[in-house]
């Protein structure tokens, strides 16, 4: 009996997304007779039941466009956003989608959150099959995701750039680069970027610290340096300071005052952090060495992916096939020593994916001299 597949991209878009709805596209039409219904925007479409128009060419001439054809939206099925309609759980909606296609599998390509919700619908009798997209690189159980690669060569390049500017006017350059609360983004492109300094959420840091390594690179006569930073760094003196906050409040003797401190103290917290500025503005004063930012965003984001992701999408796409063929529900295809592997969603939702201390990365950049500001 012909197969129905129920396809849609989550979350924030990515290169290679759409080289991932051709391997899946392709691979199921082709090869298996499969009959796919795409939705747009993620889960917003499967809750409204939007479908994307399907032809004989759709999945055709997409392999190096950008973005996603399909559309997106941060929306989850038990949490929409929709102009007019407010904030809704469309999950009753979602399932009624679901089997009025009689589909048999959902497969959602997305980060961290569409694994989430897909683990949420398959609770809810769907069957699904999830792949791992980010360029933060964040999503656990997954040895990389598809736009991390993509995004390092953006990155990469970006820093080359900047290296230029900084040495003609002998002055700090701080790049921010966007990951989340990870590192892998920053660290990968700074290592590979030869900044001399990496600042990545995993590693708090000291800003009189990186003050002494741009001190002491004006003493050998290299009067510029390169920053990398990671968006939502965070200090050593916030880390103590916070600590403190928070020891204070285990000590308060009061249940009802205790979670409402926590409370504040968790909205203080987020506030103060991806203090890219503060990092500049701490620098200036102690060096005196004019310090400019560049904040590189949804730049990273864009355009067409690397062979890499191409790569990495194709095979993950394929291998979604060979699962749907296998009645292989509930997994994410990951990729786990370069080869698609599936994993149990449940294995991968709710566990975070920080870049361990004692990465290769990480030893490698402080062999070459590269600080860590800690
Ligand atoms: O997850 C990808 C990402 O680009 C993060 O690096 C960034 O923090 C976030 O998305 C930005 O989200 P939005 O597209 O909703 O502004």
């Amino acid at each position: 009996m012909t197969k129905k597949v129920g396809l849609l991209t989550a979350g924030s878009d990515c290169p290679g997304l759409n080289a991932a709805v051709r391997a899946i596209g392709k691979e199921a039409q082709g090869s298996f007779g499969m009959q796919i219904t795409a939705f747009q925007d993620g889960f917003q479409g499967l809750v409204e039941n939007r479908v994307f128009p399907i032809d004989g060419s759709s999945f055709s001439g997409i392999l190096s466009m950008g973005g996603t054809i399909l559309g997106t939206s941060r929306d989850k099925p038990d949490h929409l956003v929709i102009e007019g309609k407010g904030d809704f759980d469309g999950t009753e909606d979602a399932i009624r989608t679901y089997q009025k296609h009689h589909l048999d599998c959902l497969v959602c390509i997305g980060g961290k959150e569409t694994q989430e919700a897909a683990l949420y619908l398959m609770g809810k009798g769907l069957n699904v099959i999830t792949l791992p997209k980010a360029i933060d690189n964040d999503v656990a159980m997954t040895d990389t995701t598809i736009g991390f690669d993509t995004a390092l060569e953006i990155a990469t390049e970006s820093i080359d750039r900047l290296h230029s500017t900084a040495l003609s006017h002998h002055r700090i350059l701080i790049v921010e680069l966007m990951g989340r609360n990870t590192g892998w983004l920053t660290l990968g492109a700074g290592m590979a970027g030869g900044a001399d300094v990496i600042i990545i959420p995993e590693i708090a840091y000291d800003p009189e610290k990186i003050a002494q390594t741009i001190l002491t690179r004006s003493q050998a006569r290299k009067n510029f340096s390169i920053i990398a930073v990671a968006e939502n760094i965070i200090s050593q003196e916030y880390v103590s300071f916070f600590n403190r906050l928070e020891q204070a409040n285990t000590r308060l003797r009061m249940g009802e005052d205790r979670e409402k401190v926590a409370g504040q103290i968790k909205d203080f917290k987020n506030q103060q952090k991806g203090s890219t500025t503060y990092l500049a503005n701490r620098l200036e004063k102690y060096t005196g060495l004019e310090t400019r930012i560049a904040i590189l965003g949804y730049i990273l984001r864009g355009g067409a992916p690397s062979a890499r992701d191409r790569l990495l999408a194709t095979q993950l796409g394929t291998t979604c096939v060979s699962l749907i063929v296998d009645n292989h529900y509930g997994v994410m295809v990951a990729s786990r020593d370069a080869r698609p592997t599936p994993v149990p969603l449940d294995q991968v939702v709710g566990k975070a994916k920080p870049v361990p201390l004692d990465h290769p990365w990480i030893i490698s950049a402080r062999r070459v001299g590269t600080s860590f500001g800690d």
